[in-house]
């Protein structure tokens, strides 16, 4: 139930008619205490879309809390007009453009995935012009706003953001860090991911945990390391059926791998795409990649039960549930909105907070967040192979905001080349001109 005495918050959803937008609604409806709305509002730039998510949006409010007032629009002025919180998880392309972001490096042996390597680059310079335009009519019509912004590849979007927006109220987050900790306190043996408290660096998508302490300030890293050096982030006796597809069980197994090379801190997954790109080259089907997975999983069974919500007029005996996705990004509206000092993981400018790594790195650090936005806590000095690591992908993902700046054929190609999952300056070449043609509309004119 509402409290009467507290402030009440309008949101728009950016990309409503996105797989997680269900999820996302279902939380904000269970978290009214916390966060009190009083307009929910879905915006896209593909109505069709965003139309056959929008009916049961509707009857989920409605039943609910029909004092909540809902739009579905396509209108950027009346999406924006009036609001305190933008939810931001745009798909520029949608899942086909996935695919081939997925499907293309692979043709050549090279990694195929939604961020990492020659895909997660072309879905950059797609990424970074929807992104910028949805930050403009948040600027234009509600300046106070905040964008909470997990729009993907959020490290070079991020990156853009602080390039060509860097006042805007723009927050860019990932869930991954959620998965992860809710791994942690399963394998330490707390009922929640919140009863920790963590120390992490990195870029997003590319980082490690140095410190996982429990409510008494004891440090289980250790412990945590020696678990994930026997299996992984699963749990003994676990199998493929525990995950929500196999390739969450691989990643959560392929754990075992990554801490193997720093066993003194608890890897991010995703560095499996950095550290092991020929097992995951290996593992994957270039004519079946997890574009087609979310397509024939995700995507049919949200857009299934939403319109047999439509069609029932009720959302009684919904299979829809909340996302571990969304309570990260209602924990970060609340402590915008309410300045609870939560501490939580955020993609930001580096600005010192990492001692000897490049000021100007947007980097995924843990940050104090209150009622004027974040401040991030210090790091101190990071070690050698992280730093290499991390500085090699950090200049990745400028050049590729270099390549959308400039326009440049080169940069594009230079990023390409440099990435970590690319043998050769050859192959990058090949892949890059593939991408060019896949992508025409959506990326500028290189030359
Ligand atoms: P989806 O294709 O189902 O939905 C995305 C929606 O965005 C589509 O309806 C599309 O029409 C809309 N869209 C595209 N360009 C737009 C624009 N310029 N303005 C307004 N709307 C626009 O995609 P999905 O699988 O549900 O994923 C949505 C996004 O959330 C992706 O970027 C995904 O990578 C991201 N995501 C990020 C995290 C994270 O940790 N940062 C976690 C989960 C999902
Ligand atoms: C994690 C990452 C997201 C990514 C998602 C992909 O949640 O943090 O950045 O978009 O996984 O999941 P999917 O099911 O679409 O492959
Ligand atoms: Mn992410």
């Amino acid at each position: 139930m509402k409290d009467a005495g507290k402030k009440s918050f309008s949101v728009v959803i950016a990309g409503g008619g996105s797989t997680y937008t269900p999820e996302i609604i279902l939380m904000l409806l269970a978290n009214l205490d916390r966060l009190p709305l009083c307009c929910i509002k879905l915006y896209d730039n593909d109505g069709e879309r965003q139309g056959l998510l929008a009916p049961a949006v509707k009857i989920l409010i409605e039943e609910r809390d029909p004092s909540i007032e809902f739009v579905a629009t396509t209108d950027p002025e009346i999406a924006y007009t009036d609001v305190d919180f933008c939810l931001a998880h745009i798909r520029v392309g949608k899942l086909p453009m996935r695919e081939l972001d997925e499907k293309i490096p692979l043709k050549y042996g090279v990694v195929g995935q939604e961020t990492c390597g020659p895909g997660g680059l072309a879905y950059g310079l797609r990424s970074i012009p929807g992104v910028i335009e949805n930050i403009d009519y948040m600027e234009k019509y509600s300046p106070n706003c905040w964008m909470l912004n997990y729009s993907n590849p959020a490290a070079i979007v991020a990156e853009a953001c602080r390039r060509l927006r860097p006042n805007s109220r723009v927050i860019n987050i990932c869930d991954m860090p959620i998965g992860l900790e809710d791994s942690f306190a399963r394998i330490l043996g707390f009922q929640s991911r919140k009863q920790l408290d963590y120390r992490y660096f990195g870029l997003n998508h590319f980082g490690w945990y140095t410190s996982v302490k429990d409510p008494e300030g004891n440090e289980l890293l250790p412990k945590l390391v020696g678990h994930e050096l026997k299996y992984g982030n699963t749990m003994p006796g676990e199998s493929m059926d525990d995950y929500t597809d196999h390739t969450w069980y691989d990643t959560a197994l392929k754990v075992k791998d990554i801490v193997s090379l720093d066993p003194s801190m608890a890897p991010n997954s995703y560095l499996q795409y950095y550290l092991f790109p020929d097992d995951m080259v290996a593992h994957s089907d270039p004519h079946y990649t997890r574009a087609n997975m979310v397509m024939d999983g995700r995507e049919k069974r949200v857009f299934g039960e939403c319109a047999r919500i439509a069609e029932a007029g009720t959302a009684a005996g919904t299979t829809l549930k909340i996302g571990i996705h969304a309570e990260f990004i209602v924990d970060l509206a609340t402590a915008l909105a309410f300045n609870t000092h939560e501490r939580m993981l955020l993609i930001v400018p580096n600005n010192g907070a990492i001692e000897n790594f490049d000021p100007e790195a947007m980097v995924e650090i843990p940050c104090v967040v209150g009622k004027d936005g974040y401040e991030p806590l210090s790091i101190g000095k990071i070690p050698t192979f992280q730093k290499g690591l991390m500085y090699e992908q950090v200049c990745v993902e400028k050049l590729v905001a270099d390549a959308y700046e400039q326009h440049s054929y080169l940069k594009m190609l230079q990023a390409m080349t440099l990435s970590k999952t690319v043998p050769s300056a050859n192959v990058a070449k090949k892949i890059l001109d593939e991408l060019i043609v896949a992508n025409e509309g959506y990326w500028p004119e290189l030359h």
